[in-house]
């Protein structure tokens, strides 16, 4: 039996003082000395839900579920709230709160009489907030996720998330709908309490902490409203008082083979873009070293099995039926590729746990021998413009193969003339202005969208071609740029361009008219002019502006660093292992 932290601040023995006032404001509500005494482990419920973070809303409600499970295995529920992350709703844009809500709930878990916690989990950020918390504090810590949304349907057939509006905004740009329609398919992929449906961040996210051994099995997918989803609250709940009786740590949990597991899993759903920032940021906090290198080391060659929109076909809720996480993981299991030996939240390891496991739909999650698309995960590309970028294969299109490679069947090399937007504000602009004169054979550029530029990073790599052009049917340029883009976007886009223009890199210097080489099999991505005039270009650059809009901006802008390391607020990192290490407050 360890001991309890929480019992320096409700028992200590030597200092009455403090422990009556520790205890009497905790009685005020009607809990008990005798509970607080009693050596009962006290479980936070770090609480991501609430009325401006709909797709984690529904933790309100499971939390009664999470506190039966704890209250049934002789521990103490505490639940708080997590500072808030909609990615819907969050101006300019959530990824800034992500490092927000991470140094807040390191703070509550560190400061207060808690042995471990709940973590709620779904809408993108929350997730990784969340995963990087636990792993700074090094407290027994469990994954709870909400699930994602019921299917959507709209006019007979599926509504994802997010994809749905992609698909939307290029029918309405050709006049096909109009706004009212436009705002029914909208309305139509959110038709329950939930997260995005679609294979987006957040589903893949939930998916990747599954993964890594720190949720129960199958816990991503089941889809919110389902009554499978009340039980996992209550499993989980029920599970995390034994997890600290057994010191099991997300030390013991994340460990370089869990994240081996992750990235082998990020490929076989045709994971979100965002999944490598957000896993090397987890990473990073549990002091596990992380690159880009392994994402493409042990991702590229990894088959897609999974049939999920944006890559694919169906939603979440299919998804959920044909197995979900485990019978994903049973495929690379069998195929000699997953790291069996990594340990789970439920103290057995991954190769026990899925065991049983099996795909129930080998059309939504495909044989190893017969997958969606072989070769699935993220190439990392460099060049003269920038030392990393980020491509997801899985998403190249038939109509962008076409297009741009001169063989279809092969990733080669292709050339073009650089359109350069200075970010979203001008993008939306200039996008349809004549003089540009946007071809098929045009890259789209969009700069000043990294961490440091935005600030925040802003999902905005994928960015649709000019009205003129889908009117012919021309729904994909290449984009290349220094933010994001939405996981529930199908663009092939190069994107989490690192270092941002903002922070040194080469894409300041791009002017619009210049001729760009893109090398897939060399993942080379080359502006055609000389070092001399490159040099020149940068000589010339005028001096960097930044609009800080609140104090934390400025903060944020001063400490991170760049999306091919997590965008981690750099001095964050040092502090590792606090149970451990920093003692108690
Ligand atoms: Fe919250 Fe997609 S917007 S999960
Ligand atoms: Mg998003």
């Amino acid at each position: 039996m360890v001991k309890l932290r929480s019992q320096a601040w409700f028992d200590d023995p030597h200092d009455p003082g403090m422990t009556a006032l520790y205890l009497e404001r905790y009685l005020n509500y009607g809990i008990t000395r005798a509970e607080l005494q009693s050596g009962r482990p006290i479980i936070g419920i770090a609480q991501t839900g609430s009325d401006l973070a709909p797709c984690n809303r529904h933790h309100l409600m499971l939390a009664e579920r999470v506190k039966a499970g704890i209250r049934e295995a002789g521990g103490i529920p505490m639940e708080f709230p997590v500072h808030p992350i909609q990615e819907t709703g969050k101006r300019p844009t959530a990824a800034l709160d992500r490092n927000l809500a991470y140094l807040g709930l390191v703070e509550v878990l560190f400061g207060y009489p808690l042995d471990g916690v709940v973590l709620t989990t779904g809408c993108d950020k929350t997730t990784p907030a969340c995963l990087m918390a636990a792993a700074t504090v090094n407290m027994p810590a469990i994954v709870l996720s909400g699930g994602p949304m019921l299917d959507g349907h709209w006019k007979g057939r599926l509504a994802g998330s997010g994809t749905i509006i992609w698909e939307g905004r290029q029918r309405l740009a050709a006049g096909e709908i109009d706004y009212g329609e436009f705002m029914d398919m909208a309305a139509a992929s959110a038709p329950s309490v939930g997260h995005c449906n679609t294979m987006g961040t957040a589903l893949s996210m939930n998916s990747l902490a599954e993964a890594l051994g720190m949720s129960i099995p199958t816990c991503a997918s089941i889809p919110a409203p389902y009554r499978e989803r009340g039980q996992m609250a209550y499993r989980t709940g029920l599970r995390i008082v034994d997890m600290v009786r057994e010191d099991l740590t997300p030390r013991k949990v994340m460990t370089k083979e869990a994240f081996e597991n992750a990235i082998l899993v990020a490929s076989a759903i045709g994971a979100s873009t965002n999944a490598p920032p957000h896993l090397i940021a987890i990473a990073r906090h549990v002091g596990v070293e992380l690159s880009l290198e392994d994402w493409q080391r042990v991702g590229h060659d990894v088959p897609m099995l999974v049939n999920c929109q944006p890559a694919g076909q169906y939603l979440g809720e299919a998804f959920h039926r044909a197995g979900g996480v485990p019978a994903v993981m049973r495929e690379l299991l069998d195929a000699g590729l997953l790291r069996g030996g990594a340990l789970s939240v439920t103290g057995r390891t991954v190769a026990e746990e899925m065991a049983g496991a099996e795909s129930q739909d080998r059309d939504v999650i495909r044989p190893f021998t017969e997958p969606l698309m072989t070769e699935a995960g993220m190439l990392v590309m460099s060049g003269n413009l920038f030392d990393s970028g980020v491509m997801k294969t899985s998403v190249i299109s038939p109509e962008f193969r076409a297009r741009y490679l001169s063989n279809p069947d092969d990733l080669d090399a292709f050339e073009g003339r650089a359109i350069v937007f200075e970010g979203p504000e001008d993008y939306h602009h200039r996008i349809n202005e004549p003089s540009l004169q946007i071809d098929e054979g045009c890259i789209l550029f969009i700069r000043n969208c990294g961490p440091v530029g935005y600030p925040g990073s802003a999902e905005v790599v994928n960015m649709q071609p000019p009205d003129e052009l889908i009117r012919r049917g021309v729904h994909a340029l290449a984009c290349i740029g220094d933010g994001r883009q939405s996981g529930t976007s199908a663009s092939p886009s190069i994107l989490n361009v690192s270092p941002e223009a903002a922070a040194g890199g080469n894409l300041a210097i791009l002017h619009t008219g210049d001729r760009v080489r893109v090398d897939l099999p060399k993942r080379r991505v080359d502006l055609l002019v000389s070092d001399d005039e490159i040099a020149a270009r940068r000589a010339a650059l005028p001096p960097l502006k930044l609009n800080n809009q609140t104090p934390w901006q400025a903060l944020y802008r001063g400490t991170v660093g760049q999306l091919s390391t997590g965008a981690c607020m750099e001095d964050t990192v040092a502090y590792q292992d606090l149970v451990h290490t920093a003692g108690l407050p």
